[in-house]
């Protein structure tokens, strides 16, 4: 089955206009953080990123179905020696507009920068902001599990009474642990903390997606067929990553350079080729 893959020159707040309600299983997304990359695409005013940011997700609740997952990647950063709060009002303004604020992922960047500054260590984490349109949605968790490795072979080593039974938590809380359970498994549930390097090196776009942060979302609120949107796509991880994935997706970038990487990486090149070279006439390899 063929799966259609779109990217669109503009700023999403007015593309987004000419797609129906309920049209996407799910965004994902790096939207530009306040005051950075001014010269190229950014330069919003931290004072100002929430006025900004609001008409956009004003578009995205509409156009995602009601069991979708909006997935926000943004960090603030640190200016006269404190952090910004915008990303926190952002937070509280989404809830206002009718998001739930369902969870937040860390990204964990494993190969940050090495860095020294007299009242912080290297930032090395950022957030994925996970908000839904209500509180049931679709969630694949069997589709992100991960190797146990050797933490339950050590783990059962030592097993307690308490371990082997299900009992009552002491703090009362109603939950118990059985952790014999584990004992023949080979695959367990993730935390909420992901292990990604970077991969700027080698992409063009000074703030582009590792492929395997979007891979780790598609895979969790999506299944093959769905359809996949980044507003704000850059370079287009997301979208070559969704296609990969036997999953539909558009891309919206306002920078026509963007744009134009993006289809690079999603179109499909031998037909592209094919097609410059029935309009320019050349029908061999010179
Ligand atoms: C942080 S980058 C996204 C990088 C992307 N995740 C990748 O893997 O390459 C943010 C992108 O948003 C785009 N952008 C900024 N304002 C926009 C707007 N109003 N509508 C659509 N795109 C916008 C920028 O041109 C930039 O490419």
């Amino acid at each position: 089955m063929s799966h259609k893959t779109e990217i669109i020159q503009g700023d999403c707040a007015e593309v987004l206009k000419s797609f129906a309600d309920n049209s996407f299983d799910l965004i994902v997304t790096s939207p530009p953080y306040a005051d950075r990359r001014a010269q190229t695409y950014g330069g919003v005013k931290p004072e100002q990123y929430v006025e900004w940011f609001l008409p956009r997700s004003e578009q995205f609740l509409r156009v995602l179905k009601p069991a979708g997952s909006f997935v926000l990647n943004i960090k603030e950063k640190a200016e006269n020696g404190e952090r910004h709060t915008y990303v926190l009002e952002l937070i509280l303004a989404l809830r206002k507009q009718g998001w739930y604020w369902t969870d937040e992922y860390i990204w964990h960047k494993k190969n940050s920068y090495p860095g020294k500054w007299p009242n912080r260590f290297r930032d090395s984490w950022e957030r994925c902001l996970h908000f839904t349109k209500s509180r049931k949605f679709k969630m694949n968790q069997e589709a992100v599990m991960v190797p146990m490795g050797d933490w339950a072979e050590t783990r059962l080593k030592s097993l307690g009474k308490n371990d082997v039974v299900r009992y009552d938590s002491q703090v009362g809380s109603g939950f118990g642990k059985n952790i014999a359970n584990w004992a023949e498994r080979t695959m367990a549930y993730p935390t909420n903390v992901l292990h990604f390097a970077t991969e700027c090196g080698n992409k063009n776009h000074s703030a582009a997606f590792p492929k395997a942060l979007p891979e780790w979302f598609i895979k969790l609120f999506t299944d093959e067929g769905d359809w996949v949107l980044d507003p704000f796509v850059g370079s287009g991880t997301s979208v070559e990553v969704a296609k990969k994935l036997a999953r539909n997706a558009v891309g919206i970038d306002v920078l026509a350079e963007y744009c134009e990487m993006a289809r690079d990486k999603v179109e499909d090149k031998q037909l592209a080729l094919l097609q410059k070279r029935a309009k320019y006439g050349v029908t061999h390899e010179s």
